[in-house]
């Protein structure tokens, strides 16, 4: 219980980082997760005291959440060029390389990210990683030929030298269903050695939507321990 609050301390504390990029009447994007709750509660604060931002949010959880705070929203259709994200990530490794989508939003999150001219990443040390990989990557994918998709992706990681590791339909036998309706295949890789490869491999997969790799995005990343919050950017 006492390890729970303690992470929950620093997943805060790197969300009141990534709060002092905000300046007023910026365009943002809201990130899904435990620790981009932090940073919606945050900004809830700023907004009720008088603080004006528009934002866009990457799931229906976050919407929610937004809504609930007085926080003004609005969609990509309207505001399609954005200032900042702050979302969270499963793993973040030291070129700030992704894996995203174990909260199932790695296809909004990836858009919102894209639209966006900056990301910032919110999250605790322990999802600091030398190399990618050991957090099972999420893959959307539609649920039309789910077996023949599944087959395809074996397939191609078999082609990369990652042949023979589980491939695993989120929810089993009752689905996770996307806020997008799709299905998420979970693949337990071990180790990504060559990321790049591995996200253009997967996503000329017809039937894959996309997949919770984010290189590229992430411009700045704040990591939080115990005894502070590490800034770490892209070079
Ligand atoms: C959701 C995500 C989250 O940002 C990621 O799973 C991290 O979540 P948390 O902050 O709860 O650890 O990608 O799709």
């Amino acid at each position: 219980m006492a390890a729970n609050d303690d992470r929950e301390r620093l997943k805060r504390e790197a969300a009141r980082k990534a709060l002092e990029l905000v300046e007023p009447g910026m365009r943002l994007g809201l990130g899904t997760g435990s620790t981009a709750r932090h940073f919606v509660d945050l900004l809830g604060e700023k907004v009720a005291a008088g603080f004006s931002v528009r934002c866009v949010a990457t799931s229906e959880a976050t919407l929610a959440q937004a809504n609930g705070l007085g926080i003004p929203m609005t969609t990509l259709d309207d505001m399609p060029e954005l200032d900042l994200t702050v979302d969270g990530a499963d793993e973040v490794d030291p070129e700030l390389r992704l894996i995203k989508g174990g909260g199932g939003a790695l296809l909004r999150e990836k858009i919102v990210a894209a639209a966006s001219r900056s990301m910032a990443v919110i999250v605790d040390a322990s999802k600091v990683v030398p190399r990618l990989g050991a957090f099972p990557l999420p893959v959307e994918v539609v649920p039309f030929g789910l077996a023949a998709t599944r087959r395809h992706m074996e397939a191609v990681l078999a082609g990369l030298g990652l042949g023979g590791r589980p491939v695993r339909l989120r929810g089993g036998e009752a689905p996770f269903v996307t806020d997008g309706g799709h299905f998420i295949l979970d693949c337990s890789l071990g180790a990504i050695p060559d990321p790049e490869r591995l996200a253009a491999a997967l996503s000329a997969i017809p039937g894959v939507v996309d997949h919770g790799l984010f290189i590229g995005y992430a411009r700045v990343a704040f990591v939080a321990s115990a005894d502070a919050v590490e800034t770490r950017r892209r070079s």
